[in-house]
């Protein structure tokens, strides 16, 4: 055993400070994990599990879930399921469980293939205050059910605030571990980046597992919103089936706040919450100059108020820096015609799913590309977002496990694990971030970042004096 003693032990400690630093430089030169789980079975949880239980009573509301109604969250848009009858639409509400208040809304329901759907049931709640709890009420006599949500602070430049990031779920059992480590964070909201239910995966796109997979996340959505995109398993385009409409299923159960902001699809919109303007993205509708889509999000962009919400977030389900051999290259049509904007406009942060495995990039972009000189590849950009994939929820096909060698520069943190992540904003100039790997029943927070907004950052002028950062996070990769 060494003994250190006099002068030799302060030069000790500075000799073990100097390693610990070059290996955070080493972290941050990109990181490939070598972490590997002993995963459950990719296999989905058998339908008459505890986990789909149908809710006791004559007909009661199922696969309830709720998402933000309007642009700027003063409004919850409650939806359900009845499989009998069609029942009643009102939705009992108010700050306390007297229910003072009340709406009525629709049913819609559909058929695919040989599958018919139960009512689906959607109604908004609007006029809310900010900030604050509301109850709410659907079903009647022994069959009503009661739960509640809280509505985000109004909107406001340090208006903190926490996301979740959950993507590519699927309905596991590392599924449910996923679920259940996001719902013990302070996680306020989730961003979902697509591919819900996996139900394409049986025979004849079996509905069935979108009435289990509505009952699988009720626990989570039912008291807080979902902010939903939609991914390539969402399409559902059968033509030997004769199911020639895409996003069926996806566009009946799980609706959007589109018209809100001047979408013409629910496939695409935008949602402005506390401190943070959300853009939602479909990586599997047009998108090339002229599109709708592209007209939209050009204006859109337009629409950002910085000094209001200074958080710019873009969600959507194929990742545009991506260096697993899994749907490698997918986004790169998409880059090309956002890609510039992203920059132009500063996003701070991409969230994408997809790949079955987690990544996070530098901020890098690759917007000089010129087909005569040959110019394409990614290059530092302080202006440019940082993309992270998030496409690791834990659905039954498995993990993406290959990525590329050597890493490329662009990638900064790597991991073929399953998980969910956490984006706590808290105030204008900076955010708390941190990718959650699911260890075998156990939560691990692993790649862990702080980020410096890019609009109030950016500019020594605009920054704050409050709003320097918490010294407890200062040894964290900072971008
Ligand atoms: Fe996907």
């Amino acid at each position: 055993m060494v003994k250190f003693t006099g002068i030799g032990f302060p030069v000790f400690y500075l000799v073990r400070s100097l390693i610990l630093l070059c290996l955070v430089e080493n972290v941050l030169s990109g990181f490939t994990s070598s972490f590997i789980r002993s995963e459950w079975p990719s296999t989905d949880i058998p339908l008459d599990s505890a986990e789909f239980a149908v809710p006791e009573g004559y007909d009661p509301p199922q696969q309830v879930h709720i998402t933000q109604g309007d642009y700027d969250g003063k409004a919850v848009i409650v939806s359900w399921v009845t499989m009998i009858e069609p029942g009643s639409t009102e939705v009992l509400y108010g700050k306390s469980n007297k229910y003072d208040l009340s709406a009525h809304g629709t049913i819609t329901n559909y058929t695919y293939y040989k599958y018919t759907s139960g009512y689906i049931h959607r109604c908004i709640l609007s006029g809310l205050e900010y900030n604050t709890k509301y109850y709410y009420k659907i079903g009647t006599e022994s069959s009503a059910r009661e739960f509640w949500f809280v509505t985000p602070p109004e909107l406001g430049a340090d208006a903190s605030y926490t996301f979740g990031i959950i993507g590519d779920l699927g309905q596991t059992y590392n599924s449910l571990s996923t679920l259940d480590h996001y719902m013990s964070t302070k996680g306020q909201t989730v961003l979902f980046v697509g591919d819900l239910s996996y139900a394409d995966r049986y025979q004849d796109n079996d509905g069935n597992r979108w009435d289990s997979w509505g009952r699988f996340i009720e626990k989570s959505v039912a008291y807080q919103p979902w902010i939903w995109s939609a991914g390539n398993h969402d399409i559902e385009y059968r033509s030997d089936l004769g199911e020639f409409s895409t996003f069926k299923a996806y566009l009946h159960r799980y609706t959007t706040p589109h018209i809100a902001s001047k979408s013409s699809s629910p496939l695409w919109y935008a949602v402005r919450r506390a401190s943070a303007h959300i853009i939602v993205l479909s990586s599997f509708s047009p998108f090339v100059k002229y599109t709708p889509q592209w007209l939209w999000l050009r204006n859109e962009l337009k629409q950002v108020d910085r000094e209001k919400t200074p958080w710019l977030i873009v969600i959507m389900h194929s990742p545009l820096y991506n260096s697993n051999s899994a749907h490698y290259m997918e986004g790169e049509s998409m880059r090309a015609a956002f890609e510039s904007w992203f920059v132009q406009f500063k996003i701070d942060l991409i969230f994408a799913g997809h790949v079955h495995a987690y990544e996070r990039s530098y901020r890098v972009s690759n917007i000089n590309y010129n087909i005569t000189v040959g110019n394409c590849y990614p290059v530092p950009d302080k202006s440019a977002p940082v993309y992270i994939t998030v496409g690791d929820g834990g659905n039954q096909e498995g993990l993406a496990s290959r990525f590329l060698e050597p890493q490329p520069e662009y990638s900064a943190y790597r991991e073929a694990s399953y998980g969910h992540a956490v984006l706590e904003l808290k105030n204008r100039t900076h955010a708390f971030y941190h990718w959650i790997r699911n260890d075998d029943g156990k939560s691990v927070p692993t790649d862990q970042v702080v980020f410096h907004n890019q609009y109030w950052a950016s500019s020594p002028r605009r920054r704050l004096k409050k709003n320097q950062p918490n010294r407890q996070i200062s040894l964290v990769a900072t971008y």
